[in-house]
């Protein structure tokens, strides 16, 4: 099979789909990673692809069966479906999370080095006990977001870490000589009180504290006698569930989370018959007006982008999955402004306390 690997004539489609036209599917730095393989004639065998947010690396590589792994399911749909719209063989593809071991020797694995440094540092400890002494990994990055952390990452994995020069403002890193070294911890643990540390996975949202907009909440969540039936919605590490588990205990509570190393930290940190766990990036699952509460702290960036269409998208969903009397609180960073977006959606929008910050939003439908 040639080396030569094409993504001339690809077309690569975002999804979840955005209204601003300026945000593409992939960047420069996926090419340079593409064009380096090329110029160089690496060899592409036993590859895994990490962080392909849309798709364009898997498309581009699928002819050499590339194990390709999974944060999100937003981004596996997104991956599927530009294999599928390319009509290329979907089945060609094995698709892992950053939680499996992916059981074969790897020779080559191609990294978009994520915003999250322990997400990083993740994907290198899952590849490294499976690494020969020949193996290569190829990082690419936007040369914008580069950070010393990078470097320092991966001079803990690899003898030989090299710098590439610029290329239409990307860079890569090239990682070789795996260095021998043990599977380090890959939870972080995160002081929520006296009596409780929440455990999460590298790379889940706030991985050095409770988020200061989370803590907000948690000073002032509304829980009512009636509320029997509630939804963390976008749950991350579970720790809002968590704080209404123990306020209300036995209630019936469901977490969601697009993320799956949220889900599976959600689940370190709760459990019991009353709480059920959803890898989902929408709400289509649940019933309409099943819901007495609904809890959010929503998000509101994607990697580096920021980004509010995937919460509006979730709050119309939302209206729909609360029952007629239920309520829905939320809080945001004062600048996004998201009543605007709010008084759209719900019949009435309440500010339920505010700081210089953040502020909370108690919606009825
Ligand atoms: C601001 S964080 C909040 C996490 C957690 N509730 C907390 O307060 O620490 C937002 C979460 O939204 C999740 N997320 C992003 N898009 C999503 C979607 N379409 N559906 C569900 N969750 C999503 C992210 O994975 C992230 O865990």
């Amino acid at each position: 099979m040639s080396n030569k690997v094409n993504s001339k004539k690809l077309n690569i489609v975002r999804y979840p789909h955005s209204e601003n036209k300026s945000l593409r599917a992939w960047n420069s730095a996926d090419e340079y990673i593409l064009k380096h393989i090329n110029e160089n004639e690496i060899k592409v065998k036993d590859v895994i692809i990490f962080n392909d947010r849309f798709g364009f690396l898997s498309s581009s590589l699928i002819d050499y069966s590339p194990k390709i792994i999974i944060d999100n399911k937003s981004q596996e749909k997104s991956i599927k479906s530009n294999i599928t719209l390319n009509k290329l063989e979907l089945s060609k593809c094995e698709f892992l999370t950053p939680l499996d071991n992916p059981n074969s020797p790897i020779e080559l694995s191609i990294i978009k080095i994520p915003k999250s440094m322990d997400l990083f540092r993740l994907y290198l400890n899952q590849v490294s006990e499976l690494l020969e002494s020949e193996s290569v990994i190829i990082c690419g990055f936007m040369t914008k977001y580069f950070t010393s952390q990078m470097l320092d990452i991966a001079k803990e994995y690899f003898e030989e870490v090299e710098q590439s020069l610029a290329w239409k403002k990307s860079r890569i890193l090239i990682l070789s000589k795996p260095k021998q070294i043990k599977h380090s911890s890959i939870i972080n643990e995160i002081r929520l009180n006296d009596n409780k540390n929440i455990q999460q996975y590298f790379g889940v949202f706030s991985a050095k504290n409770i988020d200061y907009a989370t803590q907000y909440l948690i000073e002032n969540i509304n829980i009512k006698e009636t509320d029997n039936i509630i939804l963390d919605l976008a749950s991350g590490n579970g720790v809002l569930a968590y704080a209404i588990n123990e306020r209300k205990a036995n209630c019936e509570i469901h977490l969601v989370d697009d993320s799956i190393l949220a889900v599976e930290s959600s689940k370190l940190n709760l459990n019991g018959e009353n709480i059920h766990f959803h890898y989902t990036d929408n709400l289509k699952e649940f019933d309409e007006n099943y819901f007495d509460f609904i809890i959010s702290n929503p998000p509101s960036h994607f990697e580096y982008e920021t980004n509010i269409e995937i919460s509006i998208e979730l709050f119309r969903e939302t209206k729909r999955i609360l029952k007629t009397d239920g309520h829905f609180q939320l809080v945001a960073s004062k600048h996004l402004n998201l009543k605007t977006h709010l008084v759209k959606i719900f019949s009435d929008v309440r500010i339920s306390a505010e700081n210089k910050k953040f502020i909370i939003y108690e919606c009825c439908k």
